[in-house]
């Protein structure tokens, strides 16, 4: 492609949509924010006004306009948004995860794969300079065996009964981002445990959903993981990881919001990120720009269809451990386009 910048059109202007927003008009040099759409036309006409970009009445009308597409809508929209810009041959930028359903999201998949367009999906901590450096030095051998992954993952409070309602559940909702990073950084899975309880209010046992997890791994390797998840952690949002293995341990821990500490007699205090616009704004401005680049260079994204799909059926099997009590055995099978854990 011979531009320099990326027209990329965005539909969805909530919570996640805005911050893409704003990284798409002013912190990614290889794209631009072509167009916005958003089922709300007030939401829509307020984003525009305020990033002075054009507001498109409907996704179609903002595929036409654009070379790329970002998808921030509701998790249930997702596929069907994914379909339609890969039939219009529009490379996709999609939210995590691509769907609630897995013949939905193997068909997205299929789709872009057939339309050879580039699909990148929302695993935002693969672009975080900390955990990008960490990740390099383990596979370069740096920590020797890894014997253990810990990482926790806690929202500060919880999100919309509505967006919960369509979110999938938790583990297809929050872990999956710890998947895809126990994936990542350590190594394929054989098995996953998961205890649940929903704790902080009624109405997650109302929707048959949980606020708080643990979530136990065994690697190909052999190393063990933990998760600790929680939708209501009340101090503030942290995502936080350590891996130990024999040559050395790296841990990374929740930075402060601010630099600074107020010190009066006796106690020291800092401030707390408190959600993960916060605690993650330079890996969703370079999610974004690695998206476009790219696509302008016309190499394959560094987050792919099939490791949506893997994080996928790894988030369905700690949801079937939660609801059986019992250990899930996986099979993950090396494929051309990365590795399959099957359908569980
Ligand atoms: N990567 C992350 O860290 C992260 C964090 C939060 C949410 N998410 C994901 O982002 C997605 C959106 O979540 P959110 O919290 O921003 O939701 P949200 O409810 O705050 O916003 C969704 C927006 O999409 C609009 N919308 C709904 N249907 C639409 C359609 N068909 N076409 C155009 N616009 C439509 C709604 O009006 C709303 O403005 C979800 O898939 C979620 O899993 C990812």
């Amino acid at each position: 492609m011979g531009r320099t910048r990326l027209r990329v059109g965005l539909a969805g202007l909530g919570r996640m949509g805005r911050i893409h927003a704003a990284n798409l008009a002013w912190h990614c040099p290889s794209a631009r924010l072509a167009g916005v759409t958003d089922a709300d036309a007030a939401v829509a006409a307020a984003v525009g006004a305020e990033l002075d970009v054009p507001v498109l009445p409907s996704y179609d009308d903002l595929l036409s306009e654009v070379d790329a597409v970002a998808v921030a809508t509701p998790t249930g929209t997702h596929a069907d948004l994914v379909t339609r810009a890969a039939r219009a041959g529009r490379a996709v930028f999609c939210e995590k995860p691509v769907s609630l359903d897995r013949r939905a999201t193997v068909a997205a998949l299929a789709e872009a794969t057939r339309a050879g367009v580039p699909l990148q999906v929302g695993f935002h901590r693969r672009f975080d300079p900390d955990w990008v450096a960490a990740t390099e030095r383990i596979r370069a051998g740096e920590l020797g065996r890894v014997y253990l992954f810990r990482t926790s993952l806690r929202d500060m409070r919880s999100p919309r009964p509505d967006f919960l309602a369509g979110s999938g559940g938790f583990f297809v909702d929050v872990t999956i981002h710890d998947l895809d990073v126990a994936r990542w950084m350590v190594g394929e899975i054989v098995e996953i445990g998961a205890h649940g309880a929903a704790l902080s209010d009624p109405a997650f046992a109302e929707l048959g959903d949980i606020d708080t997890a643990l979530v136990t791994l065994r690697f190909e390797s052999g190393a063990l993981g933990v998760i600790d998840n929680s939708r209501s952690a009340g101090y503030g949002y942290e995502c936080s990881t350590e891996v130990l293995g024999s040559a050395a341990t790296v841990r990374i821990d929740n930075p402060p919001r601010h630099h600074y500490r107020w010190l009066t007699p006796g106690q020291a205090s800092s401030g707390l990120v408190r959600d993960f616009q916060e605690r993650y704004p330079w890996a969703y401005a370079a999610e974004i720009e690695s998206f476009a680049r790219s696509v302008l260079d016309g190499v394959p994204p560094r987050v792919t269809g099939a490791d949506a799909l893997a994080a996928f059926d790894l988030a369905g099997a700690a949801d079937r451990a939660w609801r059986t009590g019992r250990t899930q055995v996986l099979t993950p099978v090396q494929t051309a386009d990365g590795v399959d854990y099957g359908a569980g």
